[in-house]
């Protein structure tokens, strides 16, 4: 019975002893420890680490990069530690995933010198109860569905007087640039919106002065620097980047005070409080400054428009200029996309907003825009608030990070011929920019996402379709498509380099 009873005992230990043996392995398999290892990169110099690997348009460098490193690597600009992703595997972990931890944003040299990292949309960690509040105002009073609605009118004019502008050009036979053009539309709508007031002329002369100050913002921000990699170098402006942007938005403020005290000086006029569909942006933000509990200053105010300024104006109409280089280049496509725009609009003179959901070739011309000419092609730089994994490696706080949508956007691996433009290949397919497809956010993703999307999707396809409804386009001097080049110029957000020209011809009368 003892010897029984101790060989028992002996087997239910034994067993005992596995249970916890395999129970142990499964756990630590199931909960590896964390990652140790950095992504892999190419070697650094002294003091300067990768600096000198990357040229002009940051996001060239990179992806030819990526092509030796892989999909997540790690470079060092002297003592800013950067990770780049470059798949969709990667963007979905660092814009979903971990979007938690990895929302905050490295600000550069030119937006600390005007501490706009304090007081922006933009650039506030989204940790802060302040991002969270200019959120929320922009969700529900810039682009909710119900203003939206409100300004559609209004966007509808504005497009109408691009039309207007075109038509005169194209009694004339001159060629229009098509950057400026489409930059004031853009600019016309934002500003009604904000504060109801056109800010732009499509008189060369009167409205070039505003896109000079808007691109010289995103140039100053996005420009390398060597402050942003040296911060104790900052106060010598070697790049003249905090003197540009101190100039560019000291002009933009002075411009925004002068709408602000016309509205301050109405507002004491009138007794009566404006009726609610009458009230624009900016009423609303200044009506958030008064009281003993107001939740707004005016300093933030002038600092939530030059993001929207900023953010909103030359995104759209580059996309739109973008669009259009691109159906010139490819006369099938544009002979194709035009054809669906005349039979689905026929005879009734002008493109309204409601008959763009009509026209799934013209989306997925748009589509194939953002694929190939992201406006943000590294997105907004975000920065990592902790110690996180991604894809099997270690980022550790406070390095950048960057996701390169616009190799992601032409890479083989996820995309057939992804050089050319071909927008069938997104139709009948569900593939959108909504951030939910990973291999195409030219909006980013995530708690971060851009909050402009929904006015610029009925922006860019109306703006897109009434050019193509009402004109027919011929490149000046002769010039033929292949002259058309298509070279980038970086600066935050992605330009065309020589602006696209190019004369209207007209098809049919303008309403
Ligand atoms: C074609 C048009 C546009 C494109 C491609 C675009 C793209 C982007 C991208 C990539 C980001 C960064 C997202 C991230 O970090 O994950 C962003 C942020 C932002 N965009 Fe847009 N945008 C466009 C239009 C607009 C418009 C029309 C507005 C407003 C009127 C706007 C306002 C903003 C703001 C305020 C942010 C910062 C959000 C934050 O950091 O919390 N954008 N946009």
């Amino acid at each position: 019975m003892d010897i029984i009873s101790g060989q028992a005992l002996l087997l239910l230990f034994c067993l005992i002893l596995s249970c916890v043996l395999i129970f142990s392995t499964i756990r630590s398999k199931r909960k590896s420890p964390p990652a140790s290892k950095l992504p892999p990169g190419p070697p650094r110099l002294p003091i300067i680490g990768n600096i000198h690997q990357v040229g002009k348009n940051p996001h060239h460098s990179f992806a030819d990069l990526s092509k030796t490193y892989g999909p997540i690597m790690s470079l060092k600009f002297g003592s800013l530690n950067t990770v780049i992703v470059t798949s969709p595997e990667g963007a979905r972990e660092v814009l979903r995933t971990h979007d938690q931890i990895l929302s905050g944003r490295k600000a550069t040299n030119a937006i600390r010198c005007i501490n706009h990292q304090e007081a922006s949309l933009i650039w506030l960690p989204s940790s802060s109860a302040r991002w969270r509040l200019f959120r929320k105002l922009t969700a529900n009073h810039l682009v909710s569905p119900q203003r939206l609605e409100a300004t559609k009118a209004l966007r509808m004019e504005k497009v109408q007087e691009l039309l207007s502008f075109m038509n005169e050009s194209s009694k004339r036979e001159e060629a229009v640039d098509i950057s400026l053009a489409t930059f004031v539309t853009a600019l016309n709508v934002t500003s009604n919106i904000l504060f109801s007031a056109d800010m732009g002329s499509y008189d060369s002369k009167k409205s070039n002065g505003f896109q000079d100050t808007v691109t010289g913002i995103m140039e100053a921000v996005g420009s390398p620097d060597a402050a942003n990699y040296f911060p104790f170098m900052g106060f010598l402006d070697l790049q003249g980047n905090r003197k540009k942007m101190k100039d560019c938005c000291d002009e933009l403020i002075r411009v925004f005070r002068t709408f602000f005290d016309a509205k301050i000086a109405e507002k004491s006029l009138h007794n009566n409080p404006k009726d609610v569909s009458d009230r624009d942006f900016v009423d609303v933000l200044l009506d958030l400054t008064e009281g003993d509990e107001a939740e707004l200053t005016t300093y933030d105010i002038e600092h939530i428009l030059l993001d929207l300024f900023t953010a909103g104006t030359d995104t759209n109409s580059s996309t739109v200029e973008w669009a259009l280089s691109e159906l010139l280049r490819n006369p099938k496509t544009m002979a194709k996309v035009q054809e669906e725009i005349d039979r689905v609009i026929g005879q009734k003179g002008g493109v309204e907003e409601s008959d763009i959901s009509e026209l799934p070739y013209l989306a997925a011309v748009v589509k194939e825009t953002f694929r190939l000419h992201p406006a943000a092609p590294l997105l907004v730089p975000r920065k990592a608030e902790a110690d996180v994994e991604v894809l099997g490696f270690m980022v550790p706080k406070d390095t950048q990070v960057l996701v390169n949508v616009w190799a992601i956007g032409r890479d083989p691996n996820v995309w057939e011929n992804p050089t050319r433009f071909e927008p069938e290949r997104f139709l009948g397919k569900d593939t959108d920019v909504k951030g939910r497809d990973y291999e195409l956010t030219p909006f980013g993703a995530g708690r971060r996402m851009c909050p402009g999307l929904p006015l610029a999707m009925k922006m860019v396809p109306l703006m897109l379709a009434s050019l193509l409804y009402s004109f027919d386009w011929k490149f000046p001097n002769g010039a033929v498509s292949e002259d058309l080049d298509m070279d980038e110029s970086f600066g935050i957000t992605l330009r065309k380099t020589n602006t696209l020209h190019v004369v209207p011809v007209k098809k049919r009368a303008i309403n």
